[in-house]
Order: structure tokens, then sequence, then C-alpha cells
């Protein structure tokens, strides 16, 4: 019988390595069936050498071919499933030696889509975070850093181009139709950075001048059919690089940057050093085919890729529980050219609202659940399932509270000498912290509290206004629920920005800093009672207990001067409503009917100012959940202001209509956003009047923002026309697969609709549908995953039926691709916080993926953690 634990990786077990290597050599000839890999690595003492030290490699899914030691055969290994061990080595390990290595893989049979592959008769690679290990055995760990160059062989005909990192040295053609490429990178790299792309590709390229003065060439790699969708992508490139210079002084410090994208893909992108490798998704965009979530989104990609040659490659991290370390700064760093490009304040504002929204929809349950962690974990089972939100977002919040505790140019002093002491090397979260607290003569030593406890702090608000001595007081009083492994919690140090709302006008913005359990300021000379503005721009990752009056929460809705709190205010009053099972009443609705007539605000603003808070976001303030009830309520809350603003909507539909040929700025995209609201709500007061209207904006769109919404917006009020609608829509585009995957993910995305039959039943035809494919992600995304992560009143069925269709998915999913599978996985981790019957369907369904005795070790640490062990 099998009783193995699985095996967890724990931080402070973390080792130097006993070895390290200098100049790598990989030759391989790429087969789809058989590809020959091999290696010629110099080997170095490392920082735990001890002499006799055996030279221990990893491997995974190799076939061993031989081994060589300074240019002689060798027996002295030991080879088992995951090590090749070499020992008795020459002059104890003390000196340099040469270890060769043949070994084989076979692209064609990996589905995992991690280390070598093949996708559409292309092959690619990706090693993050230990894919390498599928190619030859290596010391496959970020603190091992290398100098590569490399030697891709191919048939011509079948590969006539051939990439991998760094500079292209020459090519030659050889016998029997074969060719080679030789690619040499001079940076030092770690081997997740390692990667080759070969196949039936061509390329737009651009040549760009960088501050220094130097020419680089960038070019953008794709299936011939797709050139014409790259522009974007390259914009969005140069645009990157020049901000990054401005905002950081940081150049691009290559001859040459290439992006390739690829179909098959587990993630967003990869910023393999030279050679970023993109899911197609991220790259390829026309108007046509693309809405303006997607060109955004394409521009927010292409930069984090980018910024990691700096933040992650240059300097890298020493072991995978530091990967906040590269991870959270670069989306920072993402977020921030974002809003750059926005071009205004407001636009800034907008940015900040949507990147919390997702942290509250997303980052806020995970840190409430079972697989709750801090952004630097103490443990994991399986790497690959802690690139998440907490690693990411959450990561990224803490950057942004040093940038708010230092200021804008205290944080650039601190990355600039982050970047002195530690470029080229391979550091820790610890490293990074110092970096800012030396630059700026700071102690940042509870800082450290966000690195090490899981959890959203809260913080408890308490004011007291005293008219005779014009004292206002403030109260402060934090707490953070216990999690997993960690029972008592130590104090945060939150920047908190706030301001004073008075009449008068005269109180300025300031920054509290909060380091204790609880603590008071007193405001003095304060005229009147004010209206407390707190927590502005989201200066802290938290949850506030506020119980501000419905009066001041209008106030700051109407007025306040900073636009992600005037946002917050009306999500607030809204989500207390909803959850009370109220309607708006007739001050909130007059309310949204001054933002919306407010002609100084942006379009986007008020799109996002009407949209509910997500129903996840809402589950997390609930002790017990009914999904069907926090569904109706919060339907019925928006058909109500549907109803109640309707002369509003349809001026509103005309007003931000963007006559003459498409444009793609942010102006007229904030215009489509809230002319497409308009139109949801539109058809939610009255269907009959305007499901024309839509069909109409379906069948003359000349832009996917247009046609994409209009389609949405009828299929997810069940209208009649919506059928065949999709069946125009997917004639139209059965050739371009980014556009069937929305096509997919549409009807899996629909909620529950009276009188049509479920979400369930129409997700499993799609699943049976004949462009549907089980091992591709994007579309297994755009079903299953829409269905079962992001469309909770249909897969919360009350009979269980959603979990069964979970359950079902993640089993067949598994033996296919893990880390796909996983990610299923963790659509029932808050199973514990579900009301009856949910609540007992979802363990039934828990338990029967449990039994399965193959279950990778991504699914299985998923599901242990969802019992708690
Ligand atoms: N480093 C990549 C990024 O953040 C993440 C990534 C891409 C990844 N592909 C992956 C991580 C595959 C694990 C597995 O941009
Ligand atoms: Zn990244």
């Amino acid at each position: 019988m099998k009783t193995d634990l699985p095996q967890s990786f724990r931080r402070l077990e973390y080792r130097p390595p006993v070895y390290t290597f200098d100049q790598v050599e990989l030759d391989i000839a790429l087969d789809p069936a058989r590809t020959i890999v091999k290696s010629r690595i110099e080997v170095l003492p490392g920082k735990s050498f001890e002499p006799g030290s055996p030279l221990i490699l990893v491997g995974h899914e190799l076939e061993f071919v031989s081994l060589r030691i300074n240019g002689e055969a060798y027996r002295h290994f030991k080879l088992t499933p995951e090590t090749l061990t070499i020992h008795s080595l020459p002059k104890e390990g003390k000196e340099k030696f040469v270890v060769e290595i043949i070994c084989v893989c076979v692209p064609e049979r990996n589905t995992s889509l991690m280390g070598l592959y093949v996708s559409n008769g292309n092959f690619f690679t990706q090693c993050e975070a230990e894919g390498f290990r599928k190619i030859t055995y290596f010391l496959d760990r970020p603190d091992v850093m290398a100098r590569y160059r490399v030697i891709l062989r191919a048939r011509e005909v079948e590969c006539p181009v051939l990439l991998s990192n760094g500079n292209l040295l020459n090519t030659e053609r050889l016998p029997n139709g074969w060719h080679s490429a030789t690619w040499e990178d001079p940076f030092p790299k770690p081997s997740y950075l390692f990667a080759l792309v070969a196949g039936k590709l061509e390329c737009i390229e651009e040549t760009i001048t960088t501050s220094s003065g130097a020419k680089k060439l960038l070019q953008i790699w794709v299936e011939p059919h797709d050139l014409k969708k790259t522009r974007h992508a390259m914009d969005s490139l140069i645009a990157s690089i020049h901000w990054d210079e401005r905002r950081f002084g940081l150049e691009l410090d290559l001859e040459r940057l290439m992006i390739v994208a690829v179909s098959d893909f587990n993630m967003g992108a990869m910023e393999n050093k030279g050679l970023n490798i993109f899911n197609t998704k991220f790259v390829l965009a026309q108007p046509e085919t693309a809405t303006d979530a997607d060109f955004a989104n394409i521009e927010s990609v292409v930069a984090h890729e980018y910024f990691h040659n700096w933040t992650g490659n240059r300097v890298t991290c020493q072991d995978w529980f530091q990967l906040s370390l590269k991870e959270g700064l670069t989306v920072f760093r993402d977020q921030e050219f974002s809003a750059d490009q926005m071009g205004s304040e407001s636009g800034r504002a907008v940015k900040r609202i949507e990147d919390v929204r997702l942290l509250r929809q997303l980052q806020f349950p995970e840190d409430a659940g079972p697989m709750a962690h801090p952004i630097r974990p103490d443990e994991y089972q399986e790497i690959n399932n802690f690139y998440t939100v907490t690693v990411y977002e959450k990561g990224s919040e803490v950057v942004r509270m040093y940038q708010t505790l230092l200021g804008k140019e205290g944080f650039r002093k601190g990355m600039d000498l982050y970047f002195k002491r530690h470029d080229g090397q391979a550091v820790t979260c610890d490293d990074f912290l110092m970096a800012m607290a030396d630059a700026n003569s700071k102690d940042l030593t509870q800082f450290t509290n966000w690195y090490s406890q899981a959890g959203t702090p809260r913080v408890k608000v308490q004011e007291h206004y005293d008219p005779t001595t014009k004292q206002y007081q403030l109260t402060l009083t934090q707490s953070c629920a216990p999690r997993p492994g960690q029972p008592e919690k130590k104090p945060f140090h939150f920047p908190l920005k706030m301001r004073l709302l008075t009449r008068a006008n005269d109180q300025q913005e300031q920054l509290l800093e909060l380091t204790q359990a609880s603590q008071t300021w007193t405001f003095d000379n304060i005229a009147e009672r004010p209206v407390l503005s707190i927590n502005r721009n989201f200066s802290a990752p938290i949850q506030l207990d506020f119980e501000q009056s419905e009066a001041d929460l209008l106030t700051l809705f109407s007025n306040d001067d900073d636009a992600f709190n005037r946002w917050e205010a009306g999500q607030k009053f809204a989500m207390q409503m909803i959850l009370n099972g109220r309607l708006p009443d007739a001050q909130l609705i007059q309310a949204y009917r001054n933002l919306l007539l407010d002609p100084a605000l942006d379009p986007a603003f008020k799109a996002l100012a009407l949209m509910l808070p997500a129903e996840s976001y809402l589950y997390e303030q609930c002790k017990s959940v009914d999904p069907q009830k926090i569904f109706t309520a919060r339907r019925a809350f928006r058909r109500e202001l549907a109803n109640q603003l309707q002369l509003e909507w349809t001026a509103l539909y005309q007003q931000m209509q963007t006559p003459g040929p498409f444009k793609a700025n942010g102006v007229d995209a904030g215009k489509r956003a809230l002319k497409n609201l308009v139109l949801s709500m539109l058809l939610e007061a009255s269907p009959a009047v305007w499901t024309p209207m839509a069909t109409h904006q379906y069948e003359i769109a000349d832009n996917m923002t247009d046609r994409y919404a209009a389609l949405s917006a009828l299929v997810v009020h069940g209208s009649r026309a919506a059928q065949d609608c999709l069946i125009d829509f997917y004639n139209r585009f059965a050739n371009d697969a980014l556009v069937i995957d929305k096509w997919f993910g549409l009807q899996s995305s629909r909620p529950p609709v009276d009188g049509l039959e479920s979400t369930l039943l129409e997700v499993k035809k799609l699943r049976e549908h004949a462009a549907f494919k089980l091992n591709n992600p994007n579309r297994v995304h755009s079903v299953i995953h829409a269905f079962c992560l992001n469309n909770p009143a249909s897969f919360h069925q009350s009979d269980g039926g959603g979990y069964e269709f979970w359950a079902d998915s993640v089993l067949a999913l598994d033996p296919i691709n893990p880390q796909v599978a996983a990610r299923l996985a963790r659509a029932l981790d808050r199973w514990r916080l579900f009301a009856q019957p949910y609540q007992d369907c979802m363990k039934a369904a828990l338990e029967r993926v449990s039994a399965c005795q193959t279950l990778s070790p991504d699914v299985r640490e998923v599901i242990g953690k969802a019992f708690g062990s």
C-alpha cells in the first residue's frame, strides 16, 4: 500500500548550492518523437561545498544515455527517477571539472506544457519554475546562474526558424536537410530563464534607440497568418522600454529582444532572457477580434515581462519562496506603467479601482481560505501552486506600501540601491526591504510582518467629535484572523492616507502610520463634525470595519476628492443594502443619477461606479453563504437600478456613441465601457424594447468590444435573439481560436435565467463540441474554469450538479496537465463557508477527487489543504 505523505519544502531549510555552474553548452537536435539533448557543463565548488561532495542533478521524465567527466566515459553515478548522482569526482570536486551528459526527451507527448513541447507543429519551452529538469539533468534552482551557449538543430523544412536566448552567433546548413543555429547569452542566468523556440514562424521587427544611444532590435514572432495582429504588442513593448528608462533609469541591456506567441501555454507569459514567450491571448489583437479589455491586458502583460528583465532576470530569486520578490515588484511596476499610460489623474484612479476590484474578488477569498499563505510562503508541496494572486497582487500591494511610506523619490532611491547592491545576484525579499530601509534611513523592521503573515488584516475605525473643544479623535484598532499554521498575529505597519472632509474644505490629506494594535490621533480646530475619508486610494490592502452612516457614505460618494474613495463609498453602500436584502432607495438612486450626469467625471469611472461588488467578495462578508440568496439579492438590486434610471440610460446610450472610424484610445474605450454597461441595464429594464437595439449593435459593430458586449448582454438576459447571434458569431470567427474562446466563455459564464435550461447543461454540451480540446489551456479555461470559478450562481446549484461536473473535470484534466487541473481544483477552496446543502455536496465532490490514487502532487496539495492537512 502507498502511504507516502506528500513531500513538503520549507523556506528555512534553504542551503546554498554545493556545486555551481560556470559555462553551459547545450546541443539540441529537435525531433518531436525523440529530441537528443547534449550538455557540456563546467562545474565549480559552491557555497556549501565540502571535499568529496557528490554532484546531485535533477531530471524528470528523461531517458538517460551517457555521462562523461573531463572528456572520459564515467561510471560512478546513480540514477533514480528524479536524480542523477555523480560521486568520486576528480580532485574530490575541489577544482573545476566538466560534465557531459546525453539524454532524450519526447516533446510531442508532453501535454503538461512544462519543459520542451510541441504546439501546432512548432517547438516551445517553459522552464519556470522547474521545467528545465524535463530537458536535461541539471542544478535546476534559481541560485545557480550560468552562461549559456546553445546549438539548435532541426530539419529545415519543418523548422526554418531556430531561436534561443541572447545573440545569434551563426547558422549552418547540415547534411540530410538539417540546419543549425548557435545562440549565446552574455548574461549569467538561472535555468528557469532558458528558452528555445523552433518552427514555422514569422516576425515583425523594429529598431529603436535607447537612452544611451544604443540601437536595439525588437521582434515579435507569430504564425504567418497572425502577423497583422502584432502592431499593438510592438507599440506596448516600445512604450514599456521608454517608461522604464524614465521612471527607474533602467535600460534594455540586450542587442535584441524577441517576443514569441504560442497558443498552448499554461499562464499569461514568460520572461525568458531576451526571448519572452507569450500566450497568444496576450499578443494578438486587432479591433475586429479583440476588446478594449484585451488591448489593455496585452499592454500590461507585455510591460510585465519586459520589466522582469531587471526585476527578476538581472536580479533574481535565491529560492522559490522569494517568488514575490520578482512577481510582486513586477506587478507593481506594470500597474504603475498602465496607470501612467492612461494619461490623466482620473485615468489613474480607474486603473487603481480595477486593480483593487480584482484583489478583492480573487485574493481576499484566497487569503481567507485553506490555501492562504503569506506573500513569502514558508512551506509548499508543489511550487506551481504558488503562482497565486497573493504572491502577485497582494505582493504588489506590499511594494506599493513602500512607495506610499517613502514617497515616489524615496522609493526610487531604494530601487537604485537594490540594483547597486544586487545586480547579477539571486537574492531574498529581506534584501529588497533592506535596500528600501537603508536608502531612506527608515526603520522597516515591523514591515517584515507583511512577508511572514497571511490573512487580510482588519482595521476598526472609531471616531469621536466634541463640538465644545472642536476636537476630532480617531482610533484605529488592527486585527488579523488566525490562518493555517499562524494562530497569533503581530501588528502590521500600515500607511493609511486620510482626509477630514469639512464644508470649509480646510483639512489636508495626511499619511497616518498605524504600527500598534490600537492607536488614537487627535485633530484640533475642527469647526464642525467632519466626514472621514480613510484608506484613500486603497493605501493599505485591508478590510475596514467602519460603521459609517449612510449620510456620510452619500457625502463621500458625491464629493470625495479622492476618486478611489468616492467609488469605494458607493460600493460599500450598495454592498450593505444587498447583504441586507434591500433595494436602492430614493436617495441612493439620486446619488447614482447625479454621478451619471456629472460632466466632469470620466465615462470609465462612471461605468465602474455602476458595477456592483462581485459575488465572491460578497461571500467574504458572510458567516454562512447561501449563493442563490446572494445572487437573487444582487440581481434584484441591479434590476431596481436599471428600472429607476431608465431615462438616464436611454440618453447615455446615445451620448456615449463614438461615431467615425474605430479608435482604440482611452477616451473612446471609456465611452464604450459606459455605453455597454448602459445597454445591459436597458436590457434588464425593458428587454422587449431593447433586444432589437442590442441585436442591431451586434450586427453593425465594426469592433469586437461592441459586438461582444451586445452578444454578452443578449446571452445574459436569455434573449431569444441570442441564439441566432451566437451562430453568426461562431461562423464569422471560426478560424480565430482566441475569438472562439470568447464564444465558449460567453456561454459558460451565463448566470441562471428563469425559463432557460441551466448553464450546467449547456456547459456539458460545450464540452462535447467539436472545437473543444481538453489539452488546450485557453479552451479549457473558457469552458470549465469560466463556469466553475467565475460563474458562482450557476456553479452553486443546490443539487450539487456543478460540483459533480467539477470533480469529473479535475480528474479528467489532471493526467493531461496538472497545473491546469490544480487551478480548477481551487474552485472548492471555500467549501466550509457555505450553508447546507451546498457544503455537504462540496465535501462529497472533494472526497471523490481525493480518493483517486494517482493524483498529481499539484492537485493532491490543493485537495489535501481543503481538508485542512
Ligand atoms: N514568470 C511568469 C510571469 O509572471 C509566470 C509563468 C509563466 C509561469 N508561465 C509559467 C509560472 C508556468 C509557472 C509555470 O510572467
Ligand atoms: Zn511575472
